[in-house]
């Protein structure tokens, strides 16, 4: 679905920074969690609180696995590095409860989708340099997959035709983002 492959410099600039990036990484699952408890908020998810509850807790548990690999590896977490990427997304935000709801959805529906895939890339290339971190995002990989799929469902379950113009809009937008090079060594 995605219209943008990931730049080549991806990986091999991701794989000379592992330190930054695993801090950035343990931060993305704080950031996950905490969105999936903000789209409580929205009305329209009122039916969904437990499946957005059961989201963060799932979110929470990555975040404490990152903060155990950074303490097994001594790297101390450090501050958070905003992502372009991630801002760029946000920003287009719509507001209006219905319009704000579906592409909050769709934003965190797409940086599950984009992790999911960058996770994968991760346990392939670190197959052979560091295995067991090439374990650990493989292991990562169905679990970010889920919650893509379940964020993009909700979106269509509020507006289903909207939620695909939106979704084609994100696409969009997602494929130029994604070409800009990153200000810092973050995931996104
Ligand atoms: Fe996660
Ligand atoms: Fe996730």
């Amino acid at each position: 679905m995605l219209r943008e492959t990931i730049p080549q410099d991806w990986l091999p600039s991701v794989k000379e920074h592992l330190p930054e990036i695993l801090v950035d990484h343990a931060h993305l699952e704080r950031k996950a969690a905490t969105s999936s408890i903000n789209l409580e908020k929205y009305r329209v998810l009122y039916p969904h609180v437990e499946e957005l509850n059961a989201i963060a807790i799932e979110e929470l548990q990555h975040f404490q696995l990152l903060l155990a690999l950074l303490k097994r590896r001594g790297i101390p977490f450090g501050q958070p590095y905003p992502s372009l990427w991630i801002t760029g997304l946000m920003r287009s935000v719509r507001s209006g409860i219905q319009h704000q709801a579906i592409d909050h959805l769709l934003c965190c529906a797409l940086i599950e989708g984009r992790s999911c895939e960058k996770f994968q890339l991760l346990a392939q290339g670190l197959r052979d340099t560091d295995p067991e971190l090439a374990t650990f995002y493989a292991s990562l990989v169905e679990s970010e997959g889920n919650h893509y799929a379940t964020y993009l469902l909700m979106a269509r379950g509020i507006d289903h035709p909207e939620a695909d113009r939106r979704l084609d809009f994100y696409l969009d937008l997602d494929a130029s983002l994604i070409r800009q090079p990153r200000l810092h060594h973050t995931l996104h």
